[in-house]
């Protein structure tokens, strides 16, 4: 019999985001991250979609996504407190900490996070990490901050750069700018989230220590793992 082809990154999303659907409650709303994996889920979701209320989403992709499936989307105002929150991660590491915000979208997904009971983290294999700071961390900033926090991460041995879209300062759903930083790393991700947090004009910075993923279901050749 020949060797079964090993599974495409695509598929091991996929296996992610369908598996996800345990860990939605029936008559929940639920947060909705943002990105390719998530969109999976989304996908997924939809096929059951009487299954929930609604959603709170983390960026306006996600939102025009779930609008697109008929998936009713609430104002993270309107309501107090979600059940879980699904969403992925640039990288992920044994403890939960993770770097978010490849798809910019990492200030509305902290804010949702942090509505949530659970964060629920769906992940291929290749995010996994020992220690977080391979994948550039995004940080979204104040524009006229840009070039003070670009020293700030170069005294600290970083090199950050404006992300561009076209050509021009890619602008985030809130209007902001965002940084790549290269050349770290993120031993103590609680110290350096709170540390960067404090930086005049920073927004966000795309670590997730304090609003770590309580689950991760992570995609690989033999199937979901599920990291608790
Ligand atoms: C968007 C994010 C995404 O969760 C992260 O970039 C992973 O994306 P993908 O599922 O497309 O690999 O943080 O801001």
């Amino acid at each position: 019999m020949p060797a079964a082809e090993p599974m495409t990154q695509d598929q091991l999303k996929a296996l992610v985001g369908r598996a996800a659907l345990d860990y939605v409650g029936h008559g929940h709303i639920i947060g909705v991250g943002t990105g390719s994996t998530v969109n999976c889920f989304i996908d997924a979701l939809a096929e059951q979609r009487e299954r929930i209320v609604g959603a709170v989403s983390s960026s306006e992709a996600t939102t025009q996504r779930l609008r697109a499936h008929g998936i009713r989307v609430f104002d993270a105002n309107e309501v107090e407190e979600l059940a879980v929150y699904i969403d992925g991660a640039d990288e992920i590491d044994p403890r939960g900490y993770m770097i978010k915000g490849g798809g910019a979208a990492l200030t509305r997904e902290k804010i949702v996070a942090a509505q949530a009971r659970r964060f629920v983290c769906i992940a291929d294999q290749s995010k996994w990490v020992p220690v977080l700071g391979r994948f550039p961390l995004p940080v979204e900033v104040i524009p006229m901050a840009a070039q003070r926090i670009i020293r700030q991460f170069a005294a600290l041995g970083g090199t950050a750069r404006v992300r561009l879209r076209d050509g021009a300062p890619l602008v985030t759903d809130n209007g902001q700018h965002i940084l790549d930083v290269t050349g770290l790393q993120i031993t103590d991700p609680p110290a350096f989230e709170s540390m960067v947090n404090d930086w005049p004009g920073v927004v966000t910075v795309g670590v997730f220590a304090h609003q770590r993923a309580h689950v991760c279901l992570l995609g690989t050749p033999e199937g979901v793992r599920t990291v608790t």
